[in-house]
């Protein structure tokens, strides 16, 4: 198939786990017959520097044609002035919303190579699967903000038609799932959080084959760590959606592994690591490309429809994991180049081993 991809590398390790994540996409296109086309763009930082404004024009119009988008990261201590009048991250957050991608997918597994490095005990960490759908161009992130000398305020709204959109979906992968859902609020206090929860009880209705529950956010915060099992698709708003995929990042064992795919109604999406720029390591070349990698196999899945495709992505992440080459927040001492290599050979040998198995199959048959 042809596809046109465009890149965001942006920040910090951005641009580093961003060609990782490339390399990746050029080798399934080699290898799996497919064309696909690249055209890299600025956003955040790397935008401010060159152009003023954290999403140019040029970008969006580039984004709004493609197939598919990948992003890096975007921020950094270089444009974080509390005073600044434009930051990096209001480019992602206007390319969220332009892009209409309200469905954030952060899914989380536990790789048992990596269950040590959990602060949790390992036994805690047995069959972890979850499917966070987090709420991605609503609430306090888009509310007015006003400021004063002395006073700031941000407003967090959300609409029926906000709301039902997301948790529809939320219902409908959880069909394809272990169909139990957990909606995530805090109906005791706030008046957003009501809304959603009658709007989650009324949707409920068309999903009988679906297991509801309503868990608020500081209790899940705590249920997270205690029986992160339990768990299947959890639903939440954008600000505590945010807050609770880093704190799962820490149940895998490295916030550099998790990747995500934001869809809206259309096929084409916004994938990025959940991670940000990682100020701390950028340009040393040591970042984890696998949360950058893993959005690639999302890519393949829910933009392109290529399924057999993204299991080869995730069964060679799974093979390096397992194998190493490991990335220093991970144990290991590889860089990021070293484990992209590992992935990608892993990818070659997973297309060989299915070519040898339907040629095997054709002389047998
Ligand atoms: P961060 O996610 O950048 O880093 C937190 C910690 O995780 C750091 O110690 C970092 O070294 C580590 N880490 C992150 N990614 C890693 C990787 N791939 N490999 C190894 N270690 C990794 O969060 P922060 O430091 O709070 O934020 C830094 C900047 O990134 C801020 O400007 C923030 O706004 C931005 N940010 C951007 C995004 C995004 O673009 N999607 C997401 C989160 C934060
Ligand atoms: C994320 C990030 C962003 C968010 C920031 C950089 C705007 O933390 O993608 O998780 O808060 O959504
Ligand atoms: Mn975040």
């Amino acid at each position: 198939m042809k596809a046109h991809i465009v890149t965001l590398p942006g920040d910090g390790v951005g641009p580093e786990v961003t060609a990782a994540a490339v390399a990746v996409l050029k080798t399934v296109a080699a290898r799996y017959e497919h064309v696909f086309t690249f055209d890299e763009q600025l956003i955040g930082g790397a935008a401010i520097d060159a152009t003023g404004e954290p999403l140019p024009a040029a970008s969006l119009a580039a984004c709004q044609s493609a197939d598919a988008v990948l992003l890096g990261a975007v921020g950094g201590p270089k444009w974080s002035d509390p005073n600044a009048s434009v930051r990096p991250e209001q480019g992602l957050l206007a390319l969220r919303a332009a892009l209409g991608v309200y469905a954030n997918l952060r899914p989380l597994q536990v790789h048992p190579a990596l269950a040590n490095l959990s602060p949790l005990k390992n036994e805690k960490l047995k069959n972890v699967d979850v499917l966070f759908v987090r709420e991605l161009t609503g609430g306090a992130y888009f509310g007015a903000k006003t400021r004063s000398a002395d006073t700031a305020t941000d407003e967090c709204k959300y609409t029926v038609a906000e709301v039902e959109r997301v948790v529809r979906r939320a219902f409908e992968l959880a069909r394809g799932r272990r169909h139990h859902l957990t909606s995530v609020d805090k109906a005791n206090v706030l008046e957003t959080s009501r809304l959603w929860r009658s709007t989650v009880q009324r949707i409920a209705a068309d999903y009988p084959d679906v297991k509801v529950e309503h868990q608020l956010v500081d209790s899940m915060a705590m249920l997270l760590l205690t029986q992160p099992n339990r768990y299947d698709v959890v639903v939440t708003e954008n600000l505590f959606g945010d807050i609770l995929t880093d704190e799962a990042a820490a149940l895998a064992g490295s916030l550099g592994l998790l990747p995500s795919a934001s869809m809206g109604d259309g096929k084409a999406g916004l994938y990025e690591p959940i991670h940000g720029s990682a100020p701390d390591i950028a340009g040393q070349g040591v970042a984890n490309p696998v949360g950058a990698i893993l959005s690639v196999a999302l890519l393949l899945r829910h933009s392109l429809g290529l399924e057999a495709e993204a299991i080869a992505v995730e069964a060679s992440v799974d093979r390096v994991l397992r194998h190493g080459p490991h990335s220093r927040d991970i144990g290991g001492t590889a860089g990021t180049e070293a484990v992209r290599d590992a992935v990608l050979a892993a990818i070659e040998d997973h297309a060989d081993s299915t070519a040898a198995f339907f040629s095997g199959a054709r002389a047998c048959g």
